[in-house]
C-alpha cells in the first residue's frame, strides 16, 4: 500500500512486514526517513537528527542554519557536486562543463498497477496486487528532471525502483552516473554481505561489518560475472537466518555494476546500486528519457531466510514469464563432459539411446555442432550444421531423437565470432574493438556488437533459420567470455560511453525476440556456468546453467550462495562423471543426484559408461526428480546449516506451502572419526502436525522436529540423505 500525505508531503510504503518512507522537507529536499521492520506512526522524519557539522556545508535555501547540510541528511536520491559528499546516486556531465546534480521536490502520484520498462527487464504485477509511486524531482539550473519509480508488491515485502532521466533543458546533458537505487541508514551499524567467486566456484557468501569509507563488488567486465553477483544483502550485526533485520538488494540487469556501500563519518550507512560508472556516459539530448535498469529490495524483520524465501516467491510468480515456469521441466542429458567437441551423429545416438533407455526425456547437443568447429577456435558465427559430422542436419539428428521418445535441444552462443568464420571474414567491423588496436581475445574469440540493429538482425536470421529446420524445444544460451577493448564502429566519439549498457540491451532485444518467435522453447541461460546469473537474464531465461562445476561438494556451496536471492528451480545442475573434471574428486552417485535433484536436474555424462547397479540408480534418481520437482519448484526453501569443509553435513529443507510435505537433503563433508551426535533442527513446519519420514517407522510431530531436532544417522564422507516428510 502507497500512502500519501500530500500535505505534509511524506510518502509511506507498506507492505506485508515491512514499512519505508520518506519525505519531502521545507527545502524541497527529498529525505529517506525510514526502512525496516512494519511500524505504524505517520510521519516519522522526528527521527532525523541535524547538527552543525564542520566541513559539511550549507545549501543556499538554509541560509545561516548550519545545521541543514545535504552532507548529513538521509537522502533518498543523493546527487553529486552540491555538498553531499557521500556516495552520488546521479552525477551529470552539463553543456558548461559543470558537474553538479542537486535535486529538489517537484511532486508525486500514485498508479493502479506496477511500471513496466520498456526494453528492460522487470518485475511485473497486475493492478491488483501493485502499486507505483513516482516522484519526480528536479535540478532547475540543469533543466534536468528525475522520476523515482516505486513499485510496491505488498504481498511479497518486494519494493522495486527504477529512475528515469529527463533532459528538460536546450542541451545535451551527459549522464556519468545513474544508481538503480540509494538507502541511507542512519545510526544503524551494518554488515555488508556479498556473493563472490570466480568461474567455476561462483556466489559464495562473503560478510565483513562495514568499515569507515566505501566498499563496494561489481563488474566491468560487460557481463553481470562471476566474481561478483550483483544481488548483495546488509544486516544487524547479529542477524542470521531466523533472526535480525536484513536487507536485499538485486539489480534486474545482466552488464556492468556496481553496489557499494558507505560507512560515512558519522556512521550512518549509505548503499548505492546501478549500472557501473566506469566508461558510462550517456549522451541525453533536449527531450529525451534514460530508464536506469530496475532494483529490488526486499527487507525481513527476521533473517535471512525469509528474505530468500520472498525472493523466491516473487521471482516465480512476478519475473519468470516463460510458459515453463509452472511446468515440470524435462530431465535432461546434456553432452559436454559426455563428448566435449569430439562426436558425430553415431556417437550422439549412441549417448541418446542409452539415456531415453533409463528414462531421460530432453537430449541436449551442446557445443561443436557448426561450422567446422572442432575445438573451441572456430565458427562462432557461422550457425549451420556442420554436415560431416552430422549429416542431414539437425533435422535429421533431432527427428532420430525425437523417435526415440525425447526432445531436442541446441547450444548456441549467439553474442560471438571467431576469427575462424565466414561471418568475420564478411563483416571483421562488427566485433567490438577500438580502430587501430590489437584484439584482446577470450577463449580465442570476439564479441559481436550487438549496439547494432543490423549485427542482432543477421544473427537472429541465421540461428532462426537453424530452429526451423529442427524440432528445438530447448535452447542453450551461453557467453564465453568477458568484453574488452569495447567500442562500437556505429556510435560517434562522444557515445562511445553508451557501449556497455546498448550491447546489454542488445542482448535484452535479441533474446526477446528469440521467445516471441519460439515461444514454446525452454531457453537456459549461460555464461560459462554461472556468468551471468542474474534476475535480468531470468525475466528471459527461466533457469541459469549455476557453474561449469559439476563436483557436487563445490556444488553446495555455490547453489547455498546461489540460494539467497534465486529460487532453487532456476539453477540448472546435473549429475556428472567422477572423477570430477573440475576437481578430481569422487563423490557417490546418490549424492551426486541429492545435489542435482534441488535445481533443474538432468546429467552431463556418458550414461552408457555406468554399471547396471548405478543405471537402476539414475532410473531411482529421475522417478524421485518427477516426484518432488513440484515441491523444489514451489515450496518454500530453508537453509538448515551452511556448508563448511570441516565435516559437518549439509542440510536444507524444500516445504510444500501448505506445510503438510517437506523434503529434507543433507550431505555430509569430510569425516573424522568418533563423530558427534547430531541433531538437525528443522524449520518451517507445521508444529501441531505429524510427520511420517521415509524410512522411519514412527512419526514425529513438527514441534519436536523444529525444537528438539531429528538425530542424523552418522554418515561417511560425501553421502547424503534425502527423505520426505509427509503428514499423517
Ligand atoms: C561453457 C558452458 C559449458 C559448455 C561450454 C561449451 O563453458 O558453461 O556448459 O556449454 O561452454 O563450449
Amino acid at each position: 500500500m502507497i500512502i500519501q500525505d500530500t500535505e505534509k508531503r511524506v510518502f509511506t510504503l507498506q507492505t506485508r512486514s515491512t514499512t519505508y518512507q520518506m519525505k519531502a522537507d521545507e527545502n524541497g529536499v527529498l529525505l529517506h526517513v525510514y526502512y525496516g521492520p512494519k511500524v505504524h506512526g505517520g510521519d516519522l522524519s522526528r527521527l532525523i537528527r541535524y547538527a552543525d557539522r564542520g566541513f559539511s556545508p550549507n545549501p543556499d535555501e538554509a541560509g545561516n542554519n548550519r545545521t541543514y547540510s545535504l552532507d548529513t541528511l538521509p537522502q533518498e536520491y543523493s546527487g553529486s557536486g552540491a555538498g553531499d559528499f557521500r556516495l552520488p546516486s546521479l552525477e551529470l556531465e552539463l553543456a558548461d562543463g559543470s558537474h553538479v546534480a542537486d535535486l529538489r521536490y517537484v511532486g508525486a502520484a500514485v498508479q493502479k498497477g506496477k511500471y513496466a520498462l520498456t526494453g528492460l527487464p522487470a518485475f511485473f504485477a497486475s493492478p491488483e496486487e501493485a502499486d507505483t509511486l513516482v516522484i519526480t524531482l528536479e535540478d532547475a539550473a540543469a533543466h534536468v528532471r528525475v522520476e523515482l519509480l516505486y513499485g510496491v508488491l505488498e504481498e511479497y515485502d518486494l519494493i522495486t525502483r527504477a529512475v528515469r532521466v529527463i533532459n528538460c533543458g536546450e542541451e545535451p546533458v551527459g549522464i556519468c552516473r545513474a544508481a538503480s537505487v540509494c538507502l541511507d541508514f542512519q545510526d544503524t551499524p551494518l554488515d555488508f554481505i556479498t556473493f563472490d567467486g570466480g568461474h567455476v566456484k561462483e556466489r559464495g557468501l562473503h560478510r565483513a561489518p562495514l568499515r569507515p569509507g566505501v566498499q563496494s563488488v561489481g563488474s566491468i567486465r560487460g557481463i553481470s560475472s562471476h566474481q561478483h553477483n550483483p544481488f548483495v544483502m546488509l544486516c544487524q550485526p547479529g542477524a542470521g537466518e531466523e533472526h535480525g533485520v536484513c536487507y536485499g538488494a538485486a539489480l534486474v540487469y545482466s552488464g556492468n555494476f556496481e553496489a557499494a556501500a558507505e560507512r560515512s563519518q558519522f556512521e550512518d550507512v549509505r548503499l548505492t546500486l546501478g549500472i557501473h560508472p566506469f566508461h558510462f556516459c550517456w549522451t541525453l539530448e533536449p527531450g529525451q528519457v534514460f530508464t536506469t535498469p530496475e532494483a529490488a529490495l526486499i527487507c525481513s524483520p527476521c533473517g535471512f531466510g525469509q528474505m530468500s524465501r520472498q525472493f523466491h516467491r516473487a521471482i516465480r510468480s512476478h519475473l519468470l514469464r516463460d510458459v515453463w515456469k509452472d511446468r515440470r521441466k524435462p530431465v535432461l542429458v546434456n553432452s559436454w563432459e559426455a563428448a566435449y567437441f569430439d562426436f558425430d551423429a553415431q556417437k550422439l545416438m549412441t549417448l541418446a539411446r542409452e539415456a531415453a533407455g533409463l528414462g531421460v526425456e530432453l537430449f541436449v547437443l551442446d557445443d561443436g555442432w557448426f561450422g567446422h568447429r572442432n575445438n573451441d577456435s572456430s565458427s562462432l558465427g557461422d550457425w549451420w550444421a556442420n554436415e560431416e559430422k552430422l549429416p542431414g542436419g539437425l533435422g535429421a539428428l533431432s527427428k532420430e531423437i525425437n523417435a526415440l521418445g525425447m526432445e531436442f535441444g541446441l547450444w548456441i552462443e549467439p553474442e560471438m565470432v571467431s576469427e575462424d568464420s565466414e561471418l568475420y571474414q564478411a563483416h571483421p567491423d562488427w566485433v567490438l574493438n577500438p580502430p587501430g588496436r590489437p584484439y584482446t581475445r577470450g577463449r580465442c574469440q570476439m564479441v559481436l556488437d550487438f549496439t547494432r540493429p543490423e549485427v542482432r538482425e543477421h544473427i537472429f536470421q541465421a540461428l532462426q533459420k537453424v530452429l526451423d529446420s529442427a524440432h528445438v524445444s530447448y535452447l542453450k544460451w551461453d557467453m564465453n567470455r568477458s568484453l574488452a577493448q569495447v567500442w562500437s564502429a556505429a556510435l560517434p566519439a562522444r557515445q562511445q560511453g553508451e557501449v556497455y549498457h546498448r550491447y546489454v540491451l542488445g542482448v535484452y532485444d535479441l533474446l526477446e525476440r528469440f521467445r516471441q518467435a519460439n515461444p514454446h522453447t525452454l531457453i537456459e541461460g549461460c555464461s560459462g556456468g554461472g556468468g551471468r546469473f542474474d534476475m535480468g537474464m531470468l525475466y528471459y531465461t527461466p533457469q541459469i546453467w549455476c557453474s561449469d562445476n559439476t563436483d557436487a561438494i563445490d556444488r553446495l556451496a555455490i547453489q547455498y550462495g546461489t540460494s539467497f536471492a534465486y529460487p532453487p528451480a532456476t539453477m540448472g545442475a546435473h549429475v556428472s562423471a567422477i572423477p570430477n573434471e573440475q576437481t578430481g574428486r569422487s563423490v557417490p552417485l546418490a549424492t551426486r543426484g541429492t545435489v542435482a535433484l534441488s535445481g533443474t536436474f538432468g546429467y552431463e555424462m556418458d550414461l552408457g559408461k555406468l554399471s547396471e547397479v548405478e543405471k537402476a540408480l539414475v532410473v531411482r534418481q529421475i522417478a524421485d526428480y518427477k516426484e518432488s520437482f513440484g515441491l523444489i519448484q514451489e515450496g518454500d526453501y530453508y537453509r538448515l546449516t551452511a556448508p563448511t569443509p570441516d565435516g559437518a553435513p549439509t542440510a536444507w529443507l524444500h516445504v510444500s506451502p501448505d506445510r503438510r510435505e517437506a523434503l529434507l537433503c543433507l550431505v555430509s563433508g569430510q569425516t573424522h572419526a568418533a563423530q558427534p551426535f547430531r541433531r538437525l533442527r528443522l524449520r518451517g513446519l507445521d508444529p501441531e502436525l505429524r510427520y511420517r519420514l521415509t524410512g522411519d517407522g514412527e512419526a514425529w510431530s513438527g514441534d519436536v522436529l523444529m525444537h528438539a531436532g531429528y538425530p542424523i544417522p552418522m554418515l561417511g564422507e560425501y553421502q547424503s540423505l534425502r527423505l520426505w516428510l509427509k503428514a499423517e
